[in-house]
């Protein structure tokens, strides 16, 4: 869906960043700006400055920066649409609705229907959860020690043992049998009619990133019930397994930086009771990488907290594997003595949890250990063989500090001299065809900085400060505008920014928050705010101001001198720009830039 500039700038200008900010955190008044512990990274002293005139916020610790719409998609971890939608909302603005081929709207209106039949669906066993029907499942509930909240919070219910009860109502609301077939919740036979899926079964309902209901997992209350432990709606239109995880409508939110993976739904909801919001888990199957992609919108940094029995080391071992597939890193929670996260949480409570994931395993360490038990290490040969696995694997490391780190870890757990693993390792490769190729994007930890000190950062800097500059004193631009131009901005979108920036200041509307709109992707936006909000120099005087705005002017113009020159040789228009800039170098060193 496109939207019109014009709407865009009219929604975020209803929506006064400071007001929308205050929604989120408790913002304090601190001269000019407003001040708070940086949502997006960890922080004890605050350093996230949001300012009223300029309609931006930025972080001096971790970098991140935007106006209103940049904050509410970074914070509710949406899209462009979905904050613009959001924002239209809270200041009353009609957004414009799809226009949608015939076939996209018959789609759409059917998958509406279907979802329409889970959310009907959800309410009426949520209700049965509390009425006399319910009794046992209440019972089963508190026995699990699950709060009035945390019921509430994930719809939980109860599936009646008459299952046309639930079909009776779904009727009067209108609901045809093949539908309630389609979204999962019926099988329609010949000899039998139409038969629930769901009966005397404690109701989970599972919900997309967007808090619909797509499909339901219900669980027996005693030993004695029928069927397995947990029954699962089958895969429909709306229900793809592989690409959904329970828990992550609220997950998404949950800010702390990580996600865990855990096995079952009862753990997920411990966890969320417990404070771990950040807690997901797949859905009755293993594992997927469509999963791992689902959470790498989010996160790079996930803990795993399956069961400590042999079918959940095994279904770790995969979900790693997985993991590193996708170019995320994965650790491991020790849950022993206990089998989940669930019993953990029971019995030892929410801060011991907290200390096993500080404490959690790197995966690789993990697999080795796991690997460990297949050796008796008594057995000289076993021991050897464990060795040269050790080896192999170590190969895969295809960057070599990491691979010398692992060595090292390795070497130091294992008490095999460090050397001697190392010459293992190049003999493996050697045999084996080398070290891994590096081409996965590596996870790294802690808050993404800029590759300081580059020269390419250098230049980016100098162009950075020149816009900034110029947002302060946007008075200058007239005394500049003969030396410089947008081309002078190498980089692609800074070159944009400083177009729009110059023709806005021309016209005497120049407003930064607006031309942070020109972007929809975050890391843009944010990157543009970057040109508005770069750290000045501290400077007293009027004289001391003069020569560093003078400084950096002349150092934007130098490079974009070199970068056309570079390119002259194949670029034609690039000479034309040459020789603009020596001529514009030569005048910059004898003219004076006055502020006033
Ligand atoms: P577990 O057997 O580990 O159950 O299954 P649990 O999470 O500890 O549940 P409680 O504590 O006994 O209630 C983990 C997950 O595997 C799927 C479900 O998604 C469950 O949450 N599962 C398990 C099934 O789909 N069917 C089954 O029969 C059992
Ligand atoms: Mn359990």
């Amino acid at each position: 869906m496109y939207y019109p500039e014009e709407l865009v700038e009219e929604v975020r200008q209803k929506n006064d960043i400071v007001d929308v900010i205050s929604g989120y955190v408790s913002l304090q008044k601190k001269g000019s700006n407003y001040m708070c512990c940086c949502p997006f990274h960890g922080e004890k002293t605050p350093s996230f400055s949001v300012n009223r005139a300029r309609q931006i916020y930025k972080c001096f610790g971790c970098g991140e920066g935007g106006n209103v719409l940049t904050f509410v998609m970074k914070y509710e971890n949406c899209t462009f649409p979905e904050a613009l939608k959001m924002l239209a909302e809270k200041a009353g603005v009609e957004l414009p609705k799809a226009e949608y081929s015939e076939e996209a709207r018959r789609r759409e209106g059917r998958r509406q229907r279907l979802l329409e039949v889970n959310k009907e669906a959800a309410k009426f066993y949520y209700y049965q959860l509390r009425t006399d029907r319910g009794i046992r499942a209440k019972e089963y509930l508190d026995k699990r020690r699950l709060s009035d909240d945390t019921r509430k919070n994930f719809g939980l219910g109860y599936a009646p043992s008459r299952g046309e009860e639930l079909l009776m109502y779904l009727h009067q609301k209108g609901f045809t049998d093949d539908l309630i077939r389609d979204v999962g919740l019926a099988k329609v036979d010949e000899r039998r009619g139409t038969t629930t899926q769901f009966w005397n079964r404690v109701m989970f309902p599972i919900q997309d990133i967007n808090h619909r209901v797509i499909g339901f997992g219900g669980r027996i209350m005693g030993d004695g019930d029928s069927g397995p432990k947990y029954l699962n709606s089958p895969e429909t239109e709306i229900f793809d397994k592989s690409r959904n995880l329970y828990g992550m409508n609220y997950a998404r939110t949950a800010r702390t930086g990580n996600i865990i993976l855990c096995e079952g739904y009862m753990d997920v909801i411990s966890m969320h009771q417990a404070g771990f919001t950040q807690a997901v888990a797949s859905l009755g199957t293993a594992f997927t990488p469509g999963q791992a992609g689902l959470i790498k919108k989010y996160t790079k940094d996930v803990f795993l907290a399956y069961d400590s029995d042999g079918a959940g080391v095994k279904a770790a071992l995969r979900a790693i594997r997985i993991l590193r597939d996708a170019g995320m890193s994965g650790r491991i929670i020790n849950m022993a003595p206990y089998k989940d996260p669930d019993e953990f949480i029971k019995n030892l409570g929410q801060e011991a949890f907290q200390e096993r994931i500080d404490h959690a395993e790197n995966s690789f360490l993990f697999e080795i250990r796991m690997l460990e038990r297949d050796f008796d290490m008594d057995d000289p040969e076993q021991k050897t063989n464990f060795h040269n696995q050790i080896a192999r694997r170590l190969c895969d490391f295809g960057e070599d500090v990491e691979r010398e780190n692992y060595i090292e870890a390795v070497a130091q757990k294992y008490h095999i001299g460090f050397e001697n693993l190392r010459k293992l390792v190049v003999n493996m490769a050697a045999k084996t065809g080398g070290f891994a190729v590096q081409t996965m994007e590596r996870p790294k930890s802690g808050v993404q900085g800029r590759n300081r000190n580059t020269p390419e950062e250098n230049v980016k800097k100098s162009q950075r400060l020149l816009l900034t500059w110029l947002t302060d004193y946007p008075q200058l631009y007239a005394k500049i505008k003969s030396y410089i131009t947008p081309e002078d901005f190498t980089e692609e979108l800074y070159s944009r920014v400083a177009r729009r920036m110059f023709e806005d200041i021309e016209k005497n509307q120049f407003n930064p928050a607006g031309i942070i709109n020109m972007f929809e992707d975050e890391k843009e936006q944010s990157e543009a705010a970057s040109l508005f909000t770069t750290k000045l120099p501290e400077l007293e005087s009027e004289q001391e101001k003069e020569k560093a705005f003078h400084d950096i002017l002349v150092r934007v113009k130098k490079n974009s001198y070199a970068y056309y020159s570079a390119k002259s040789g194949v670029d034609i228009s690039a000479l034309s720009r040459v020789i603009e800039g020596k001529k514009a170098l030569e005048e910059l060193n004898k003219t004076h830039i006055s502020f006033h």
